[in-house]
């Protein structure tokens, strides 16, 4: 360890050096140790953990932290550099192997309307740069004016080198202004990744839950795919799908063409006389489902609102809260300059 360097020392015991100015989270996945964490930039909360010893320092601010736990000695592991003192944080790391983030090229191979506002893009990978990647797992693309953005692999790592988003429109968004009108096959795009934690559990032993709104079905259409590739004895014993849009022209892919799915409920939040599906909100359907909560463990992609209102009321209803993990699409406007 050199002298300006930190040891950061968690509840399990684990270790690892932090240099200041690297955010502790940074520095944990450097160490091959994972903590939970989802957007990378203080918004979703999903990093945090409380100091027991030592001091940290901000990187920026921490709005996902509220005032009683910012009191209590609660930080974001993603927002935090170390401060001069060893520190100890009540944070049990996840025991999960994932691959480790770095910089590629890619060039966009397809862009094709699957809907009246998502974009499917195909991103072709230079083969002698490959990237590892877990089904659950996005990747931040810098697009030609230096924006970055953050999109959900929808595709689980096949032999040919490509991924895939799923790319909703924004009205008056910066980078939904570039994929929906200047984007062509062949542009050239950096991607940071693999990012996010929020990836399959094992053992797969319980009923899996999978909840998405919008696009929020391109990491649950990865899940899917890497489930469908394992031996039957390694999936889980039943997967419950349910994907929410407002129009029935959202409906952009079918989960039930996989015949793992003993359950998928589309879920229609806007005006159409004709559904004869149900109406609302996901999370009301997951909760009103019987699906043996208790016992489940969910994964919930999509809007911040679902993903909030989803952990309270799935916990509520007796789901442990260890079990529940997410990403949420949240607006990328504050990490516009973030580093990649
Ligand atoms: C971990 C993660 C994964 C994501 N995965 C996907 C994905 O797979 N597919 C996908 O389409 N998007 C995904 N997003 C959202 C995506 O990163 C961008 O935020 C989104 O595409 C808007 O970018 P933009 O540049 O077009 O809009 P911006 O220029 O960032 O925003 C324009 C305006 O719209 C508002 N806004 C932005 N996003 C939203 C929103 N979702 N709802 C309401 N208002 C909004 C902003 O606050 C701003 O006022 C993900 C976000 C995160 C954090
Ligand atoms: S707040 Fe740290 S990962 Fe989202």
């Amino acid at each position: 360890m050199s002298g300006a360097e930190q040891r950061v020392t968690l509840a399990s015991g684990a270790a690892f050096d932090v240099v200041p100015g690297q955010s502790i989270l940074d520095a944990a996945l450097q160490a091959g140790i994972v903590l939970e964490h989802s957007c990378r930039s203080g918004r979703c909360g999903s990093c945090e953990g409380q100091v027991l010893a030592g001091g940290t320092a901000p990187l920026g601010g921490e709005p996902a932290l509220d005032a009683a736990r910012h009191s209590a000695g609660w930080v974001l592991t993603c927002m935090r550099t170390v401060d001069g003192q060893p520190v100890r944080l009540a944070i049990e790391p996840v025991p999960l192997h994932l691959p480790p983030a770095k910089l590629v090229p890619s060039k966009i191979a397809s862009l094709e309307r699957v809907a009246p506002d998502v974009l499917r893009v195909r991103l072709r990978l230079p083969p002698q740069q490959p990237l590892h990647w877990r089904a659950g797992q996005y990747v931040d693309v810098a697009g030609p004016s230096g924006i970055r953005r953050s999109y959900s692999i929808a595709n689980r790592p096949r032999a040919e080198p490509l991924i895939e988003l799923h790319v909703r429109a924004v009205p008056g968004g910066s980078f939904s202004a570039y994929w929906f009108g200047q984007a062509r096959p062949g542009d050239l795009l950096r991607l940071h990744g693999p990012l996010g934690s929020a990836v399959l559990r094992e053992p797969q032993d319980r009923p899996l839950v999978l909840l998405a709104t919008g696009t929020g079905i391109a990491p649950v259409k990865a899940m899917l795919e890497e489930i469908a590739a394992r031996d039957e004895r390694e999936r889980p014993p039943t997967i419950h799908v349910f994907w929410g849009n407002r129009r029935r022209s959202d409906f952009y892919w079918d989960p039930a063409m996989l015949p793992l799915v003993q359950q998928f409920t589309p879920v229609l939040s806007g005006v159409d006389h004709g559904w004869t599906g149900r109406r609302g909100w996901v999370q009301h359907a997951a909760v009103e489902s019987g699906v043996p909560l208790a016992d489940a463990a969910v994964h919930a992609c999509g809007s911040a609102r679902m993903v909030d209102d989803a952990r309270r009321m799935l916990v509520a209803a007796g789901l442990d809260p260890r079990r529940f993990h997410a990403d949420a699409f949240l607006p990328s406007s504050s990490n516009h300059g973030k580093p990649s």
